[in-house]
């Protein structure tokens, strides 16, 4: 699994997928860019999002409110005070660390071991290894599981009551070290905020210090009522944002599966109080369903229901994705109660109510929320997607299955040689094609090479022009899937890739 992840980080270099951020200056920790077919994919995973959430609902409208914030905003969210992560430092290394995931990383070397040992019971015994009888039977493998489960519900249980003491004392009963020193010459455990902090203003005294948002939603709840009364909404109805957020998070690894720099796709459906669960199963299931329609495999998809519940919350899920390093959250799914607007009500002094026609009465609405990482979603989509196949002939190709209707590019046009009239043809193809379809040019090299490198790139068509096109007017259109090729008029190319393409 591991050399999958690696080919997935090379080949979004490689290919003008994703480039560390400020390369040139050895890069900037977990902060990346999108390039050339990566900002295309990007941009149609967005918009895939967006046709979905804003133009198939009626009652679904969008909004792009700004990244700066009042700052009162984030101490009326909460974030001020308790969007911290627990934090300890190795004193001889000078290195910092996030407590929780020192003592998750602890646990998960405790199952590896529980794992070592089925995988040698299994090469002992053969074909008559049951691994479920193994564990109940085996007492040293049952011990790693059972303080595996232990350690982490403890650690749940203390960071969930802000327990840092007791975080502590788990670090030194388990005699943890420091994983690249391995000294055990620890600080206390501290709360350390994750938001980004700025200022606004150009003199240091008159300065006001302001955050970047560590998430899209409170643009939504701040303008809940701008929204209502100038769209004359009616409850229950949504409004949908994507943009930038912002965390200082700690631990930045997994590519692009946690970034400092972010973007997400959010939407707040407001509904009458008493009526969020019946809203929250709906986003729940049809949040699926969108991720379904993808053809990533059901498999891979799976709801974790939370049992600890933000401060904000009465119900919460996470729908996770099997990415290559195991099941991870992908998008979260919560009902937040009346906490934000009521929170904003009471810091801002305005009335943010809704007036009930029908019952002719005032009340702040509760609020089911989809939240999804654009980038994981992009992570999702592209790990997914590359494969390492062989063919019939024994020799291997790099593809990208991309869902087409998310492919950066939909079709390359491809001269078979650089002359005989073959690339004005192409050119004119392309001329014709460009209105609707993203769609590249390609000439250098042997046909072949420039199949596999739109292969490698999740082109879904290659059309080539070769010298019957000249006397017929037909061109060879080939299938990245497949790679099957037909041969198809001129005139009917657009109908070919758009019944394949379109969102
Ligand atoms: N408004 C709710 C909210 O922000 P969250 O679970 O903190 O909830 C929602 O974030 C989604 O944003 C996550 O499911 C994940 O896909 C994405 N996300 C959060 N932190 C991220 C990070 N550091 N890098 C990339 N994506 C992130």
């Amino acid at each position: 699994q591991e050399d999958i992840f690696k080919n997935v980080v090379s080949h979004a270099k490689e290919y003008g997928f994703i480039f560390p951020s400020s390369e040139i200056y050895d890069g900037l920790s977990a902060v990346y860019d999108y390039a050339q077919n990566g900002v295309e994919l990007k941009k149609n995973i967005r918009e895939y999002w967006w046709k979905a959430m804003v133009q198939m609902h009626e009652n679904i409208v969008g909004l792009d409110a700004a990244i700066l914030m009042h700052p009162t905003t984030w101490k009326a969210s909460g974030h001020v005070d308790a969007f911290n992560d627990p934090l300890i430092d190795n004193k001889d290394s000078k290195k910092r660390y996030r407590a929780d995931v020192l003592i998750e990383d602890y646990a998960e070397k405790l199952n590896l071991k529980a794992k070592k040992e089925i995988e040698k019971a299994r090469e002992r015994f053969g074909a008559a290894f049951d691994e479920e009888q193994y564990k109940t039977t085996n007492p040293r493998v049952m011990e790693y599981l059972a303080k595996e489960r232990e350690i982490l519900e403890r650690m749940g249980r203390s960071l969930g009551n802000g327990d840092l003491e007791d975080v502590k004392k788990l670090i030194d009963e388990l005699e943890i070290a420091d994983p690249e020193t391995g000294s055990r010459n620890w600080t206390d455990v501290k709360q350390f905020n994750l938001m980004f902090g700025t200022k606004l203003g150009a003199s240091a005294e008159n300065a006001m210090d302001l955050y970047l948002r560590p998430e899209t939603a409170q643009g939504i709840f701040v303008n809940f009522l701008n929204v209502q009364k100038t769209g004359r909404m009616k409850i229950p109805f949504g409004i949908a944002q994507t943009g930038k957020a912002f965390r200082n998070e700690i631990v930045a690894r997994q590519f692009i599966f946690r970034m400092r720099e972010f973007e997400q796709m959010e939407m707040q459906f407001f509904v009458k109080p008493g009526e969020e669960m019946k809203w929250y199963e709906y986003w729940k299931q049809t949040r699926l369903n969108w991720h379904l329609s993808l053809g990533l495999g059901k498999e891979n998809y799976r709801f974790h229901d939370h049992e600890k519940l933000a401060h904000y919350a009465n119900a919460a899920a996470d729908i996770e994705f099997n990415f290559p390093f195991g099941f991870k959250e992908l998008e979260g799914i919560h009902s937040r109660t009346d906490f934000d607007l009521k929170a904003h009500e009471q810091y801002s002094g305005k009335k943010l109510q809704y007036f009930d026609n029908e019952t002719n009465s005032n009340y702040v609405p509760y609020v089911v929320e989809t939240s999804v990482g654009l980038d994981r979603m992009f992570l999702a989509v592209f790990a997914t997607a590359l494969k390492e196949e062989t063919l019939e002939d024994g020799s291997t190709r790099t593809v990208l299955r991309l869902p087409s209707v998310l492919a950066p590019t939909k079709a390359a046009v491809l001269p078979l040689v650089k002359k005989d009239g073959l690339p004005e043809i192409s050119k004119k193809i392309i001329e014709d094609l460009k209105w609707d379809f993203n769609v590249a040019y390609d000439e250098k090299d042997a046909v072949g090479r420039r199949y596999r490198r739109q292969d490698a790139l999740g082109t879904p068509f290659c059309i080539t022009v070769d010298h019957q096109t000249l006397e017929d007017e037909t061109v060879t259109i080939r299938h990245r899937d497949t790679m099957a090729q037909d041969r198809v008029k001129i005139s009917e190319l657009k109908t070919i890739i758009g019944n394949e393409v379109a969102m």
